[in-house]
């Protein structure tokens, strides 16, 4: 179930132009294609020019090309997505927002505060509209969680818990080719995004990690993370945990919760849905296997909000409005990676780190209150 509206009676869908199609461009791609009134694929920009052809003639979208140039070049594109590898993130997001096209980038935007800064300037320079892909926001669970804390459900959080297990069976092959800091600037800057979202008024201010390659220690010499702990302190003082492994046997597994002096929200759980098989064995569930199958309505509902706020610049109209702040910009991505980069100095320096940006603990204005 969505929990978004989606306007289809919107007259002119806005064109969108995919740079990026592999793993997540492609289900991009699909979402953009077929399940978004508001967007349509209107192009199509990957250097592998085999497989993104293959895509386009599946989906029917005319326009492929090996470089994304063409697609800052067309003036019948709006907006691009941008689902190619991170390093080209702050380039091509500057390269669009000057070609007046507005972005929707993957997470994390870039690996550094200063790039992100570069980004900054550039659409604060042109005015379009900028959106990450902190796609938990869009999840049902996580933003009935978010509306319960705007509502006064939780009172003044106090104790906030992230997680995300990927699925895995036991060993990651790959471990060689995974760049040093996935562990914080691909995988946690979701729960760094998810527990910013989730205690609103604050700001997190130092952070201590403990990190290791508990799956393939052999990797642990050269630097591989694939299990992690953030413990994190935020301006209101409230204290959170972020946490996370490369390899859950069970399958997908992305929770949150936030507890505070009247009471609790969560959201997310292990299994794929309610339901539960009762046998002489004990009690089982179905688990998610993929991203992509739990997070499916969530990753098509951040692009149809794109879409929204695309049109709404476009058109001269009113912004989705979705009660409680949900669509994540230029600050969410830096507060994010401030965590992320100050997780990688905790762990080079097995000491506490400071968040980069954060006021210090207990004078932020809104300490103790939640914003709607
Ligand atoms: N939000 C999520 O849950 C989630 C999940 C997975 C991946 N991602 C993000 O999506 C992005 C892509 O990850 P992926 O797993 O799909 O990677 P991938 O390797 O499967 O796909 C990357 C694609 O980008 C293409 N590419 C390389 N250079 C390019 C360029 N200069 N211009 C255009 N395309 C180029 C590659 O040919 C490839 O097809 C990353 O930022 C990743 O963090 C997000």
């Amino acid at each position: 179930m969505s929990y978004l509206p989606v306007d289809s009676a919107r007259p002119e869908p806005v064109r969108v132009g995919l740079i990026g199609a592999g793993w997540m461009g492609a289900f991009h791609a699909r979402s953009l294609a077929e399940r978004i009134p508001g967007a349509t694929l209107a192009a199509i920009a990957d250097p592998a020019i085999e497989p993104a052809t293959k895509l386009a003639a599946e989906l029917g979208v005319e326009k492929v090309t090996a470089d994304a140039a063409d697609l800052f070049a067309d003036p019948a594109i709006d907006a691009v997505v941008i689902a190619g590898p991170i390093r080209f993130h702050a380039p091509l997001s500057i390269a669009a927002a000057r070609a007046d096209k507005h972005v929707f980038c993957e997470k994390p935007g870039s690996t550094t505060l200063e790039e992100l800064a570069e980004i900054e300037a550039a659409v604060a320079e042109t005015g379009v509209h900028w959106q990450i892909g902190f796609n938990r926001r869009y999840a049902a669970d996580f933003l009935a969680a978010r509306r319960d804390l705007a509502a006064g459900v939780v009172g003044t959080p106090q104790l906030l818990r992230s997680l995300t297990r990927d699925p895995g069976n036991g060993s990651i092959p790959h471990a060689a080719r995974v760049p040093q800091w996935t562990m914080f600037l691909e995988t946690l800057i979701h729960d760094f995004d998810a527990l910013n979202w989730m205690n609103p008024s604050a700001e997190p201010v130092s952070v201590h990690v403990f990190a290791d390659a508990l799956v393939e220690p052999s990797f642990k010499e050269a630097g591989f993370i694939d299990t992690a702990v953030a413990t994190i302190r935020y301006s209101n003082g409230a204290i959170a945990v972020a946490e996370a492994n490369f390899s859950a046997l069970y399958g997908y597994d992305v929770r949150g919760e936030t507890f505070g002096s009247a009471g609790m929200v969560q959201a997310g759980r292990a299994t794929e849905t309610a339901a539960c098989r009762y046998t002489a064995d004990g009690v089982g569930a179905e688990t998610p296997r993929l991203n992509i199958e739990l997070f499916a309505d969530a990753y098509r509902d951040e692009l149809a909000d794109f879409a929204a706020h695309v049109a709404a610049r476009r058109d001269g109209t009113a912004a989705p409005d979705h009660g409680v702040p949900v669509t994540p910009g230029l600050a969410d991505a830096r507060r994010a990676l401030a965590l992320a980069r100050a997780c990688i100095e905790s762990v080079q320096s097995g000491a506490a780190a400071g968040v980069a940006g954060s006021a210090p603990e207990g004078t932020h204005d809104g300490a103790g209150s939640v914003a709607r």
